[in-house]
């Protein structure tokens, strides 16, 4: 599918050049629940994120009623499954000119430029429609895909956050990695 094939209520604003055949990347809605709810059980997606086996439809569901003019929140659907879900949080106050990003791809989705994609729009709607200078993450250091996205748009690390998190039986190191608008 090109861009202009893509109704325009879902075209990307980023203009992406490279854009994976059938995505559509839109808000997230009430009825992303189920969808939101089974991609955080999956394995890779929990090995890289710091979401607990069994994820509780209820968490989500709550987590997504919660709107607010600071959060952004998309999903990616290739057909009917949600293939994926990314969103950036504004700060408050002094912080206001910096946000803190999160994505994941579905396990059986990973690699086919979804994730660029996504993580694309989001650096085009902070950068250009909501001023966000800095863009901030934390990423485990050897999540070597994640590093490597981020790293291809323009993400730097700044620093190792020493046992970060605890994930199956060890703890586990991550990177604090940002992007700062030219
Ligand atoms: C990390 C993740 C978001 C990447 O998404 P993706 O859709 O698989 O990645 P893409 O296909 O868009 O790849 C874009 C770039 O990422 C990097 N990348 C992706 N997969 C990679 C791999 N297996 N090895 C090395 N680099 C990889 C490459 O730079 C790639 O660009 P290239 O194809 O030009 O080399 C996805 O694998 C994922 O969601 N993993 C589980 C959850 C997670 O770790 N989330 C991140 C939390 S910080």
């Amino acid at each position: 599918m090109n861009i202009s094939d893509i109704p325009a209520e879902f075209a990307p604003v980023s203009m992406a050049r490279s854009w994976p055949e059938g995505l559509v990347i839109r808000a997230e809605r009430p009825e992303d629940v189920d969808g939101l709810t089974v991609l955080q059980g999956l394995p890779k997606f929990r090995e890289g994120t710091l979401r607990l086996p069994y994820p509780r439809r209820k968490d989500v569901e709550a987590r997504v009623s919660q709107s607010s003019p600071d959060k952004v929140s998309l999903v990616g659907y290739l057909g009917e499954k949600l293939v994926a879900a990314a969103g950036f949080t504004r700060f408050a106050g002094r912080r206001g000119h910096a946000a803190s990003l999160g994505m994941g791809v579905h396990d059986d989705y990973s690699g086919r430029g979804i994730g660029q994609a996504m993580l694309g729009e989001l650096i085009e709607i902070a950068e250009n429609w909501m001023n966000i200078h800095r863009l901030e993450l934390t990423v485990f250091a050897d999540n070597d895909p994640a590093v490597r996205l981020y790293q291809k748009l323009g993400f730097e690390i700044e620093g190792t956050l020493r046992d970060f998190a605890f994930r199956s039986g060890a703890f586990v190191d991550a990177y604090a990695m940002a992007r700062l608008r030219e």
